[in-house]
């Protein structure tokens, strides 16, 4: 079965729409087999998006998702990575098809409330960026595994 990574970004937590995000999901049938709410450290926020290190909106992007607690979580079911990008919708709130997360609730490009793996390899980089394989311990926060 496949999993992918989401996160409820800083602006949806803030916002009260965890719940909301979430029952969409499930109410497509995706199975949440992971959840924590983490506070990222810049240099965390960095890591995750080092894809977009060359990008000009990097450093925006990565204090934004250091701005507050956000909600990592594993969703699993057939096809999971392409559905939940499905649902989120286009980056851009404003090319994002009606009903998706993005359309709904996003303020902006990057205040666009969710995040969701874009492939197979990003997923299986991103979920033990937030999850171990026993999926209990962080394996990011502050380093205080014990
Ligand atoms: P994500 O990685 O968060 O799931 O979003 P995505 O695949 O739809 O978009 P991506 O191109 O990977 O960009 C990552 C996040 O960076 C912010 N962004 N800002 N100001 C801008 O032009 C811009 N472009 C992207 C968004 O928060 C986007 O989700
Ligand atoms: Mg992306």
């Amino acid at each position: 079965m496949e999993q992918t990574l989401v996160i409820v970004k800083p602006d949806a937590v803030a916002r009260g729409l965890i719940g909301e995000v979430i029952r969409r999901f499930e109410a497509e049938g995706l199975v949440v087999c992971g959840l924590r709410m983490v506070g990222l450290a810049q240099k965390e926020a960095e890591g995750f998006y080092q894809v977009h290190r060359h990008q000009p909106f990097f450093d925006s992007l990565t204090h934004f998702m250091t701005s507050g607690p956000c909600v990592a979580m594993v969703l699993e079911g057939e096809g999971a990575i392409r559905r939940v990008r499905t649902l989120m919708g286009a980056t851009d709130p404003l090319k994002a098809d009606e009903g998706t997360l993005r359309r709904s609730f996003a303020a902006s490009i990057e205040k666009n409330v969710v995040h969701g793996s874009d492939s197979v390899e990003s997923a299986a980089l991103e979920i033990p960026y937030f999850f171990c394989r026993l999926g209990i311990f962080p394996v990011v926060g502050r380093g205080e595994i014990s």
